[in-house]
């Protein structure tokens, strides 16, 4: 669609985001594109989702600077909407999300694989909020997400000096889970993906719920959260057959839902 790749492979659905001659920069088309790919995922089907960038060099070199240069104060604000609402949906989406980055992660980039729930990066990754030196804030999330995720004071830092960070910093600070060799990226992700979907979905997406909705309040509240998720697994198949077939002494017996 558009400036969007969607392929399947299994239970696993694979996002690439496609405008390699901006470096995959996110202008209104892409946002566009990518909001209508994602509600056309089959969630009957998939069990979790990769966002990657097309090509070698870059994953989302941010929001186009191009479209960005003309706004007034309400188009500017219109705009972080558009891409708030759809990195909303991302993080929201009831199904495990690994960003693969292949690359160039800045501005909107580096914000777009905050709210995926993984991401993995290849050796050449870059990431930053360079913002800052184009007289902006971050606008799609990264003021709040890159705070969550690296803690208020290296957020600060990145976002005030807006310097590039490489694939090994990332790693240290806690911004990506792995590093892989460029090549390896992909086949890593797609790994980890159906692993993943191996797992009891039901029980993954009561994961997910309760992580990303536990964060949002106090631990009192959170841990409530969890014990009715936890409680939820046990009306499923999934828990019924997981746990017979671990005490069964004599597997084959066990029918698999
Ligand atoms: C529009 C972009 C772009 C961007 C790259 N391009 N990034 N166009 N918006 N964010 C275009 C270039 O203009 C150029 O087009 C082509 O992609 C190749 O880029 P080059 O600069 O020639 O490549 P290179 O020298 O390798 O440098 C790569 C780079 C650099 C370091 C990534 O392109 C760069 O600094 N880009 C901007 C990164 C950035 O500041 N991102 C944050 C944006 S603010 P032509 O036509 O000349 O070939 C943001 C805010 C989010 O994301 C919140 C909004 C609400």
């Amino acid at each position: 669609m558009g400036f969007i790749d969607y392929e399947v492979d299994g239970q696993v659905g694979i996002i690439t985001i496609n405008r390699p001659k901006a470096l995959n920069a996110l202008n209104s088309e892409v946002l566009k594109d990518l909001d209508a790919t994602i509600d056309a995922v089959d969630l009957d089907a998939i069990r979790c989702l990769i966002i990657t960038g097309a090509g070698e060099k870059s994953f989302v070199a941010g929001a186009d600077i191009g479209e960005m240069s003309t706004l007034t104060k309400a188009e500017g604000e219109a705009f972080g909407k558009v891409g708030n609402d759809v990195f909303r949906k991302i993080e929201t989406l009831p199904i495990p999300v690994i960003a693969a980055i292949n690359g160039f992660a800045l501005g909107g980039g580096c914000e777009i694989s905050m709210s995926c729930d993984i991401r993995l990066c290849s050796e050449n990754a870059v990431f930053g909020q360079p913002e800052v030196g184009l007289g902006i804030t971050p606008g799609f999330g990264g003021t709040q997400r890159l705070a969550r995720i690296v803690g208020p004071g290296k957020a600060k830092q990145l976002i005030y000096t807006a310097r590039n960070i490489k694939a090994a910093e990332a790693y240290r600070i806690g911004l990506v889970n792995e590093v892989y060799p460029l090549e390896e990226l992909m086949p890593q992700a797609k790994k980890m993906a159906k692993g993943i979907a191996k797992n009891a979905p039901i029980a993954v997406r009561a994961c997910k719920k309760a992580i990303n909705e536990g964060l949002e309040v106090g631990m009192d509240e959170a841990i409530v959260i969890e014990e009715k998720l936890f409680g939820s697994c046990f009306e499923t198949e999934d828990q019924k057959y997981g746990m017979a077939f671990f005490l069964d002494k004599n597997k084959e017996k066990v029918k698999e839902p």
